[in-house]
């Protein structure tokens, strides 16, 4: 049996001080026993918000990673400062990245595999186009997308800790879902493709998320369905709407 995971990207909003507040009035609302709960807050406010989730089972997530340990690399943070953060969880290759700052599945796979090395759980983000999904090539972008984010990935590493989180670019940030079955349909397909290389025993312990526009009032139609494992939630996540999906 997988267990549910919830994940809220907070993307670029609250300051540290919004975060703290928001934290703190959420953090005994959610209800963790049947489920595991991450948030995911900007860089800045990682620290503080690991002291106040203290004592709780809600886990810290950043959103990004670079895949050098230190040195001269400007603007960017390494997975060992993530440590530092008490990060457990990392998004990589979301589709903000990929398409506003040109990040490639290469990069993606090495920052997937410096998370790893470091004991954090990435999560890595594959998703269509509109376009993509309209000329009906959505199945094969997303297992080119996928097999090259995950190249080199040991097979106990995809059982146990790397998490997939699959979200159509045409549902982010829009108020448009992927239908639950066709959500279902294409983490079924990313199962598939993870058999195909990894054998079943993995394809059935990997957990696959989806995300797009999850809401409370559309949580429970996606996550009864039994290839979806869980939801990245983007927009929901900074209101009072998370705890509700986290407790359905
Ligand atoms: P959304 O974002 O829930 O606001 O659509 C999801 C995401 O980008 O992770």
């Amino acid at each position: 049996m997988r267990k549910k995971i919830i994940v809220g990207n907070w993307k670029m909003n609250y300051t540290v001080s919004e975060a703290e507040d928001f934290v703190s009035s959420i953090k005994d609302k959610i209800n963790v026993d049947f489920v595991d709960v991450a948030i995911c807050p900007n860089f800045v406010s990682l620290y503080t918000i690991s002291n106040i989730l203290e004592g709780t089972n809600i886990k810290l997530g950043a959103q990004n990673v670079y895949y050098e340990d230190k040195g001269a690399y400007t603007g960017e943070t390494s997975a060992p400062m993530l440590v530092s953060a008490f990060v457990d969880y990392c998004i990589v290759g979301h589709s903000e990245r990929r398409e506003i700052f040109k990040e490639t599945s290469e990069m993606v796979n090495k920052k997937a595999k410096k998370l790893l090395e470091n004991n954090i759980v990435p999560i890595v983000c594959v998703g269509e186009t509109l376009e993509e999904r309209e000329s009906g090539k959505a199945y094969e972008v997303i297992e080119k997308e996928l097999i090259e984010s995950i190249e080199g990935i040991l097979p106990d590493d995809m059982s146990k800790r790397v998490i997939i989180a699959y979200e159509p670019i045409w549902a982010i940030g829009t108020g448009k879902t992927a239908s639950a079955d066709d959500a279902n349909k294409m983490c079924e397909h990313i199962r598939k493709v993870v058999e195909g290389k990894y054998g079943a025993k993995v394809a059935e312990n990997i957990r696959i998320l989806y995300g797009g526009s999850v809401k409370a009032d559309n949580a429970k139609e996606i996550l009864e369905k039994d290839n979806i494992d869980g939801a990245l939630v983007g927009g929901a996540s900074l209101k009072n709407d998370f705890v509700a999906i986290v407790n359905y």
